[in-house]
């Protein structure tokens, strides 16, 4: 393709530069994964103060001959907003002034240590596996073939449920993404949202994981009757306490009764018509308004073009098309959202917009 009449090469290259950032956005996350493998923000956060990168080296667990890779990692890194950079003049007795340069953690790396109680390191780990990568490679394969529900049951032969109930691995890691998430939500919903669970005596959540929100819904009320219900290879062995109970099940069959309904990241991994069905079960399992029945639920509410940031949009694009690719579901507008609760027979609901980029949505029979 020649340039055109009036055509400006620097609108070609630009376009060429946008289509070169695109190729090569795995970089971002397939660097950060390295550098959370390798263990570098603990190592900086052990160190306990500003870092040289030949402190940093010496700390690391790698071949030291690749020492000097570090720094070009680093540098994307510190582009990328993961870690920060500074220059301290450092004064020798004698020898004058010397320039040291030094990495800190940056916000968004504290969420990637292993030892912080609200790490979403898990999460980061299992989303970037080749169990959960390799379904991007079979994408257009997917579009083009006939029977297959996602790309997932292209590449793996069968959906996410069923290779996690046959594969350990990816059940413990899947598992443990959740659970991470599970811990920062529950404790934002926990000092937000409390209102949300007051005057209920019983409380199911259906696909609770391993019952890390539970296990926190448990203790911040003593008296409610709390259900972890999951898949049976997802709930088998674990055990409750006084006011939490395991039950194993399948959440299209029949959901335990209750006087409220918990569903945190559930109804997004599934089609509409599989979310209706799941509703129905749900609203079979509470009682009316009047004697206290609800649902509450976790999920994302995507943003109208015109709100949010062009970042935070982004990101719900991104996980849209993430449940396309590992699920048959989809994040939905509120308006999409309404239209599924009032198909599935609810007649009230209230969106509250708490969780980032995600809502409480508390919703009414
Ligand atoms: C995306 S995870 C969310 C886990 C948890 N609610 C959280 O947000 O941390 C979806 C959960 O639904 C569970 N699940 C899938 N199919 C199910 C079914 N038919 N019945 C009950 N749970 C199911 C999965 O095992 C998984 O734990």
């Amino acid at each position: 393709m020649a340039l055109q009449n009036g055509e400006l090469s620097s609108d070609l290259l630009h376009s060429q530069a946008h289509i070169w950032n695109h190729i090569f956005s795995f970089i971002n996350s397939m660097s950060l994964k390295c550098a959370v493998q390798l263990q570098i923000p603990d190592i900086i956060h052990r160190h306990g103060a500003p870092m040289s990168f030949s402190e940093l080296v010496e700390a690391l667990s790698i071949n030291k001959e690749r020492s000097h890779f570090i720094y070009r990692l680093m540098r994307i890194l510190v582009h990328s907003g993961f870690f920060l950079k500074q220059t301290l003049s450092i004064i020798n007795e004698g020898d004058g002034e010397e320039e040291k340069e030094v990495y800190l953690l940056a916000p968004a790396s504290r969420l990637l240590l292993k030892e912080e109680p609200l790490s979403i390191r898990p999460f980061l780990l299992a989303m970037l596996d080749p169990m959960l990568m390799n379904p991007w490679q079979h994408l257009s394969k997917w579009f083009q073939n006939d029977g297959d529900i996602c790309p997932f049951q292209t590449t793996h032969g069968r959906s996410l449920w069923d290779f996690a109930g046959q594969e350990p691995k990816l059940n413990q890691l899947f598992n443990d993404a959740m659970a991470s998430d599970a811990r920062l939500v529950t404790n934002v919903i926990l000092k937000d949202c409390k209102a949300a669970f007051e005057g209920l005596n019983s409380i199911v959540d259906v696909g609770g994981g391993t019952g890390t929100v539970t296990k926190a819904i448990a203790k911040a009320f003593p008296k409610l009757n709390c259900i972890s219900f999951d898949l049976p290879h997802v709930v088998n062995g674990m055990e409750g306490s006084k006011n939490l109970s395991y039950v194993g099940g399948d959440m299209f069959e029949s959901i335990p009764e209750v006087d409220a309904v918990f569903m945190k990241w559930i109804l997004h991994d599934w089609s509409d018509e599989e979310c209706i069905k799941i509703l129905k079960r749900c609203k079979e399992a509470i009682p009316s308004k009047e004697n206290g029945g609800k649902l509450i639920i976790v999920d994302m509410v995507v943003k109208n073009h015109e709100g949010g940031t062009d970042e935070s949009l982004k990101t719900q694009l991104f996980f849209d098309m993430l449940m396309m690719t590992l699920t048959t579901g989809k994040e939905r507008t509120e308006k999409e959202w309404i239209k599924l609760l009032l198909v599935a027979g609810f007649s009230d609901y209230k969106f509250t917009p708490i969780l980032g980029l995600r809502s409480l949505i508390e919703v009414y029979p």
